[in-house]
């Protein structure tokens, strides 16, 4: 690479370990993946790319979306493997222990990206190929990131002290953040283009699990034929199910992340346990209302 090199940043404690591109900050590894992605893939008019920032409910959309458009005839692919081998992460994906090639285009992909819509590439979004976006609101993201990076990076020592973890998430200075920039970018897309982008809220999928999935389905084309459907599909794809299911429990989505690390409690305001009122009030003021203007997360 050509001119002045890319800011660098310390997340974690884990020096220069964030790479910033283009306005976000990418983990310094996946820049070169990101960057090939975004200039040699190729997408299909059928391809459909799942979307979020970390921490967002990623893992219950690749199940979901897995099991409506891979509808499972020998047994249930989930049953065996881990949400994120069956639907890689384009720009992690040589990290990761899955066994899809994301630019094998034989046939329609389920890939997932945790990049913001602006480094996505040209294919991906001037073709018919469909994205669903996760959401989720900005404090229970925080503190399932704070336990989710002590799980990983603090193994066998102490957590983060949790004002430091609200430092990264006010400041932006996190992968893929600043997370209001990520969310702002898909939400706009998904108003400008209705049939393109479809934003969904990690919140209403928990308070209303049965519509959301059926919006899901019917976007990516294959409407579920009723209730019953839906019933079954949640119950596969559950939080629950899979954090006991024996692959989970045990095994590893890539030398880092082991599989349990992405199943935790799953619930809406988690974060009342954990902030205090001023690291409550910082991320108001600071990422709160960047969503508040944009009339989502009050
Ligand atoms: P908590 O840490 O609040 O429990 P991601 O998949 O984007 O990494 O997000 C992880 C969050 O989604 C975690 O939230 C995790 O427990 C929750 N999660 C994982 N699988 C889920 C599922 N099948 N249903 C609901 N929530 C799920």
């Amino acid at each position: 690479m050509t001119g002045d090199p890319l800011p660098k940043a310390s997340f974690w404690d884990k020096p220069d370990i964030l790479t910033q591109l283009e306005g976000f900050w990418l983990v310094s590894t996946v820049v070169d993946p990101a960057t090939t992605f975004r200039s040699n893939f190729n997408a299909r008019e059928d391809d459909v790319v799942l979307a979020s920032s970390i921490k967002t409910g990623t893992t219950w959309l690749m199940a979901l979306s897995h099991s409506i458009l891979k509808k499972p005839e020998n047994g249930d692919p989930l049953a065996t493997d881990n949400p994120h081998t069956l639907v890689p992460t384009v720009e992690s994906a040589p990290f990761t222990n899955t066994k899809v090639d994301i630019y094998d285009a034989s046939a329609p992909r389920l890939l997932h990206t945790h990049l913001p819509y602006s480094h996505l590439p040209a294919s991906v979004k001037n073709s018919t190929c469909k994205i669903v976006y996760i959401a989720r609101s900005p404090k229970d993201t925080l503190i399932s990131m704070w336990h989710f990076f002590n799980a990983i990076y603090r193994r066998d020592r102490e957590p983060l002290p949790l004002d430091e973890a609200v430092d990264c998430f006010c400041t932006g200075v996190h992968p893929f953040g600043p997370f209001s920039d990520h969310v702002a970018e898909y939400w706009l897309e998904s108003r400008r283009r209705l049939e393109k982008v479809l934003f969904v809220k990690y919140e209403e999928m928990k308070s209303d699990a049965k519509r959301e999935v059926s919006r899901i389905a019917e976007f990516l084309g294959r409407p579920l034929t009723g209730e019953g459907e839906a019933e079954e599909l949640l119950w596969r794809c559950s939080l629950e199910r899979l954090k006991n299911l024996e692959v989970n429990s045990s095994g590893h989505d890539s030398e880092l992340v082991p599989n349990a690390a992405y199943f935790r409690k799953g619930q809406v305001g988690d974060w009342k346990n954990y902030l205090t009122s001023q690291m409550e009030e910082r991320i108001h003021q600071t990422v709160g209302l960047k969503l508040e203007a944009l009339g989502l997360f009050f």
